[in-house]
């Protein structure tokens, strides 16, 4: 698996419901680097999903483009994969089975076997490689997914609020989970998240989509290079300021202007 870069260049979409157009975002310049990991971080609704989609090549842009290790998307794309806050596993498949989908086309049976039960065993599921998806729990349901997009070796992995669904502390579980697949996979990363702890704890750096202009499309407000290098320590003092001031800019605290962030 070699990470590759995925670069976003003048992106807006529009959609259009029952005959009326809107535009849900406009202007996003956004570019990650071979084995970045990115946090796109921002309000319910602001279009943070429709950018991984984008991204993913699952729904096209109305204007500008998406490309992936410099050539441009058109479609789904085999060069990424996307895990999403539900697991999506075919239930009457055992979680090898489901893991297996996610192989590359033309890989062997024994060396699928293997890469399988690599990927299984990085996210802690080797001693139930043969359970069906109900006779796990939600957040080994998940591991499993993240398995399955593992297992495809892609290039960008494409992560859309995949541990909002689960329990607090299986979230911190499998947040570390993922640093750690990071490091073993060295895969370029999007992640989409509305958990500012979330998005200082895994990214290199974090980007805040939002309206631009109140009712406007979503565009970049903010980017942030999170210091410091992962595995991070939660209770790091440098940071609780970045939380707030990113909490701030959702309009959670009153706004403080702190160093290490760029305006828009
Ligand atoms: N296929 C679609 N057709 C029409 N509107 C859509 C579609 N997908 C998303 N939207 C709208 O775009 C906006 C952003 O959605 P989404 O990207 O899911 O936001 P987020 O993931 O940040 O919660 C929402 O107002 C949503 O209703
Ligand atoms: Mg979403």
């Amino acid at each position: 698996m070699t990470a590759v870069p995925l670069d976003l260049s003048g992106v807006g979409k529009d959609f259009t419901t029952s005959g009326r157009r809107r535009g849900v975002l406009a202007g996003v310049d956004l570019s990650v680097a071979a084995g970045e990991v990115v946090a796109l971080l921002g309000p319910s609704g602001c279009g943070k999903s429709t950018l991984l989609r984008l991204a993913g090549g699952l729904e096209k842009p109305t204007t500008g483009e998406v490309r992936v290790n410099g050539t441009e998307v058109t479609g789904i794309d085999s060069r990424c994969a996307v895990v999403f806050q539900e697991p999506r596993l075919l239930p009457w498949r055992t979680l090898e089975r489901n893991v297996a989908f996610g192989l590359p086309r033309g890989t062997t049976g024994r060396q699928g076997r293997a890469e399988v039960a690599h990927w299984l065993d990085v996210v802690g599921l080797a001693d139930f490689a043969k359970h069906r998806p109900r006779q796990v729990s939600g957040g080994m349901a998940q591991r499993a997914a993240l398995a399955r997009a593992l297992a495809r070796r892609p290039g960008v992995l494409l992560l859309d609020e995949p541990f909002a669904a689960l329990d607090a502390l299986t979230r911190l579980r499998m947040q570390d989970l993922l640093v750690e697949v990071q490091r073993e996979a060295g895969t370029t990363v999007l992640l989409v998240t509305h958990d500012v702890d979330e998005a200082l704890h895994l990214a290199d750096r974090v980007v805040l989509l939002g309206a631009t202009e109140p009712g406007g499309p979503a565009g970049i407000r903010l980017t942030l290079d999170v210091p410091g290098e992962r595995p991070r320590d939660r209770g790091d003092a440098g940071l609780a300021a970045h939380k707030v001031s990113l909490l701030s800019e959702l309009g959670v605290h009153p706004v403080r202007e702190l160093e290490g962030t760029t305006r828009i």
